[in-house]
């Protein structure tokens, strides 16, 4: 297939899995449909100085995403993204899902799992679009997954069910390569009291792990907002 032609055909199944996953309401929130590397704003990051910057963590990361989504023999397929809420993980892994596509490097999905949960388990009496759901998170080629472990946190009975679910996906995922991130409120060093083993072992190993840091930006962006006003 000729490059432009294999562009359009990218734009095209981009464009009708976006439509598939908004009706489900799952796919990137509106808030951060246009949100880009560069619209990070440093200054809404006060108590960051001295520390790793996530503008840096997003510079870093863009000038090394083509290497770690087109070639496969590279082992580290993503980023583990982790902090305190507020802190930017969703900011920061809607950027990269935007640059992907507005630079149609390669197909993508960003999904909140928690949302993702709650459709998957709605979806059991309607297999087909329930395949079809399962069929992108395994295979497509960029998952960014949103707030991952959160679930428990609600004394969630269907805990182990989540797990399994979780689990399949990010085995097949991780035995081919596939580009895959993650965020999450939990530390590293509490995951084993969400996750099986065997699940964090393949998070881990497929990811380069970055601690977020910072206060809660959202009572800034009020701040900001209400100095505009004035
Ligand atoms: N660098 C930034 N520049 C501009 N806006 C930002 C930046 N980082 C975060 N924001 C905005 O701040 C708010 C909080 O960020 P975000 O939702 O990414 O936090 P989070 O770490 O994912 O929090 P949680 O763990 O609660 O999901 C969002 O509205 C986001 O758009
Ligand atoms: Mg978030």
């Amino acid at each position: 297939m000729c490059p432009h032609h294999k562009k359009n055909n990218l734009k095209q199944t981009q464009k009708s899995q976006d439509i598939f996953l908004r009706e489900l309401t799952l796919g990137l929130p509106k808030r951060f449909e246009d949100v880009r590397i560069l619209n990070w704003q440093d200054e809404l990051h006060p108590s960051r100085a001295g520390k790793v910057s996530s503008v840096k963590l997003l510079s870093i990361i863009e000038s090394k995403l083509e290497e770690l989504i087109l070639n496969p023999s590279n082992k580290v397929r993503g980023v583990f993204l982790y902090g305190e809420p507020g802190v930017g993980k969703t900011f920061a892994l809607a950027a990269l899902h935007n640059e992907i596509i507005k630079n149609n490097v390669a197909r993508s999905a960003f999904i909140n799992y928690p949302r993702f949960l709650g459709q998957s388990k709605r979806l059991f009496t309607d297999p087909v679009r329930r395949h079809r759901l399962i069929n992108i998170l395994t295979k497509v080629p960029v998952l960014f997954l949103d707030d991952i472990g959160s679930e428990q946190a609600t004394d969630n009975p269907d805990y182990s069910w989540a797990q399994d679910e979780l689990y399949q996906l990010i085995d097949y995922r991780h035995d081919e390569f596939l580009f895959t991130s993650f965020s999450t409120n939990v530390h590293p060093q509490e995951l084993e009291n969400r996750f099986k083993k065997t699940l964090i072992s393949r998070m881990l190993g497929m990811t380069q792990a970055y601690s977020c840091q910072g206060d809660d930006i959202r009572p800034h962006l009020i701040i900001n907002v209400n100095k505009k006003r004035k």
